[in-house]
C-alpha cells in the first residue's frame, strides 16, 4: 500500500501494468441472485466475474496461511480483512487478461471500499444492487444446498445482520453518489435479468454469438 505505482493507478483507474479497469460492483443481501445474474451478464456483456466470497473459499481451500481466520470469519458471517480480499482481487483482476469486471460481494463494508480505492485507485463504473427481502432471500439460502458451511439458519442470521448494519451503508455511499443502479431480486431469475439488461444495455456492446 501507498507505493509510487500505486499512487500512479490512482491517476490511471487501473492496474500496475498500467491497463485501465473498468469496474462494476454487485452488491445485494445473501441469496439476493448475485451469481446467478452475474453469470448472466458474463455471457451477454464479456466482463469477468470476480467472488470476493468464492476467492476467499479458495484461498482457504489453498492451504494458505489465512486460511484458518478465513475459515472462521465465514463461519460466523463476518467480514475479512480487506487486506486479504484486496489482494485477491487483484491478482485476479491482473491474471484474467480482460478490463472489465463485475466484482460481487465486495466492498462489504466501508473499510473494504476505502482499501480497494487506496490500492487499485480505481472507481467504479456503477453499483448494481439486488434488493431482496429477507424471508425470501432465506428461503433461497437453505433451498440452493450447495455444501456451504454458513447456508445454516444460524450463519444467515449473522450475515443478514452484517449486511444491513455494513454493507447497506456502502449501498447508501454509491447512491448518494449517483452510481447505485437498483434491481428488484424478489421476481424469478428470468424476469430479473430483464431489469439487469436495461441496465448493461445502454452502455455495453453485446457479445455476439455467446448468448441468448
Ligand atoms: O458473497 P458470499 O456470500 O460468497 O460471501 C461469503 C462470506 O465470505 C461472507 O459471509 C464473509 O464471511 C466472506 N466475505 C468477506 N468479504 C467479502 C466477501 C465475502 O469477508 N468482501
Ligand atoms: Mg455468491
Amino acid at each position: 500500500m501507498g507505493t509510487v505505482v500505486d499512487a500512479a493507478n490512482k491517476e490511471a483507474n487501473g492496474s500496475s501494468s498500467g491497463k485501465k479497469f473498468a469496474v462494476v460492483f454487485v452488491l445485494g443481501g445473501p441469496g439476493s441472485g448475485k451469481g446467478t445474474q452475474c453469470a448472466n451478464i458474463v455471457q451477454q456483456y464479456g466482463y469477468t466475474h470476480l467472488s470476493a466470497g468464492d476467492l476467499l473459499r479458495a484461498e482457504l481451500n489453498s492451504g494458505s496461511e489465512n486460511g484458518t481466520m478465513i475459515q472462521n470469519m465465514i463461519k460466523e458471517g463476518k467480514i475479512v480483512p480487506s487486506e486479504v480480499t484486496v489482494k485477491l482481487l487483484q491478482k485476479a483482476m491482473e491474471e484474467s487478461g480482460n478490463d472489465k469486471f463485475l466484482i460481487d460481494g465486495f466492498p462489504r463494508n466501508e473499510e473494504n471500499r476505502a482499501a480497494f480505492e487506496a490500492v487499485t485507485g480505481i472507481e467504479p463504473q456503477f453499483v448494481l444492487f439486488f434488493d431482496c427481502p429477507e424471508e425470501e432471500m432465506e428461503k433461497r439460502l437453505l433451498g440452493r444446498n450447495l455444501g456451504r458451511e454458513d447456508d445454516n439458519i444460524e450463519t444467515i442470521r449473522k450475515r443478514f445482520k452484517v449486511f444491513l448494519e455494513s454493507s447497506l451503508p456502502v449501498v447508501q455511499y454509491y447512491e448518494n453518489k449517483g452510481k447505485v443502479r437498483k434491481i428488484d431480486a424478489a421476481k424469478p431469475v428470468e424476469e430479473v435479468f430483464v431489469a439487469v439488461k436495461a441496465v448493461f444495455a445502454p452502455i455495453n456492446v453485446e457479445v455476439k454469438g455467446l448468448c441468448c
